[in-house]
């Protein structure tokens, strides 16, 4: 358990984590700071009275400003505008760029030694834009996308297969977009790898329906985008961290020549423990994979060029 843990924003996925948080009692205290007055306040009361019923001890704090954040371990930045019908996850990156640069100066000034877990969209340039701002090293600003796209997928395939979740085995790869990656070539059912058990068709379905996951949530939703699996993924992350638990997840991290990609965020398997990103994991990608991963970093890098810094 760590002493204290910041989730900005407190709109739908930062609230839903904070509770998460709180429930599985990753920290002492959990804060929730938002722009709008109020809400934090509000919610982090509200959150706090389920703790008799829920059976935890976490306090929660709501806050329109960092004082009670300070000296955090941990920070999930959830802070930023979601997406509406019809809008892609690049139409958000000025808005959102400017939303994450003012909270990475807050994070660097009240939070300096912090693992930085970022959810705003675009993923991979917010958290570029966090990294630059805040100064910290790769090791602590890292992104969550792989996760929540991975489950996305795992769910697709057990309903195909009808089998439970539990027994797939997979990964996403890229970056957090259309031109994500899943890796069919390691994707397995219990150690059965999944093209013996699904035809091609029907693979070719499912990967299509994850690239368009966030997208068909929009859909419903009209007026907001996805937070019940997008909270559980970012909660599986700092699970991961907490516990120094060096699980293996797809994470968004800053390449350094791995994959052959650099200077950038993309989604690869890394190896999350208390001192963050420990480990990024090359792994033999087929032509088809490799080829797909680089048209996604050519994405991301398209993202990050609209943004200045
Ligand atoms: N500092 C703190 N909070 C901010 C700031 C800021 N500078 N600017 C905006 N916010 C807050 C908003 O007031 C709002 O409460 O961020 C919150 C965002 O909440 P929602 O609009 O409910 O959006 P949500 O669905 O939670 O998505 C947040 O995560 O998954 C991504 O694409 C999604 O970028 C979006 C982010």
């Amino acid at each position: 358990m760590l002493d204290k843990i910041t989730v900005v924003g407190a709109g739908n996925v930062g609230a839903t984590a904070a509770q998460r948080l709180a429930e599985k009692e990753l920290a002492r205290t959990i804060v929730l700071v938002d722009v709008i007055e109020g809400v934090p306040q509000g919610k982090a009361l509200d959150q706090g009275q389920s703790a008799p019923i829920e059976g935890f001890d976490t306090r929660v704090v709501g806050a329109n400003d960092y004082t009670p954040a300070a000296e955090s371990e941990l920070v999930v930045v959830t802070a930023g505008i979601a997406r509406k019908p019809g809008m892609s996850r690049d139409d958000l990156v000025r808005t959102n760029a400017d939303i994450v640069k003012q909270v990475s100066q807050q994070i660097k000034q009240h939070c300096p030694h912090a693992i930085v877990v970022v959810v705003s969209n675009p993923l991979d340039v917010m958290c570029w834009v966090t990294k630059q701002v805040t100064g910290f090293p790769r090791e602590r600003v890292i992104g969550m996308a792989g996760v929540l796209d991975t489950a996305r997928y795992r769910a697709f395939l057990a309903e195909a297969l009808d089998v439970s979740v539990e027994d797939i085995q997979a990964m996403v790869l890229g970056g957090h977009g259309d031109t994500m990656v899943p890796l069919v070539s390691y994707t397995t059912v219990s150690g059965i790898p999944v093209s013996q058990l699904l035809d091609r068709a029907t693979l070719d379905k499912i990967v299509e329906r994850t690239r368009n996951g966030g997208a068909e949530i929009v859909g419903y939703l009209k007026t907001g985008s996805a937070y019940y699996a997008p909270s559980a993924a970012v909660v599986q992350m700092v699970e991961a961290i907490v516990g120094d638990k060096k699980r293996i997840l797809p994470c968004a991290v800053w390449l350094q020549g791995e994959y052959g990609l650099s200077g950038m965020y993309c989604g690869v398997p890394a190896k999350l423990g208390r001192k963050g990103l420990e480990q990024v994991l090359e792994v033999e990608l087929t032509p088809q994979e490799r080829a797909a991963l680089q048209k996604s970093a050519e994405a991301v890098k398209q993202t990050m060029a609209a943004v200045k810094l």
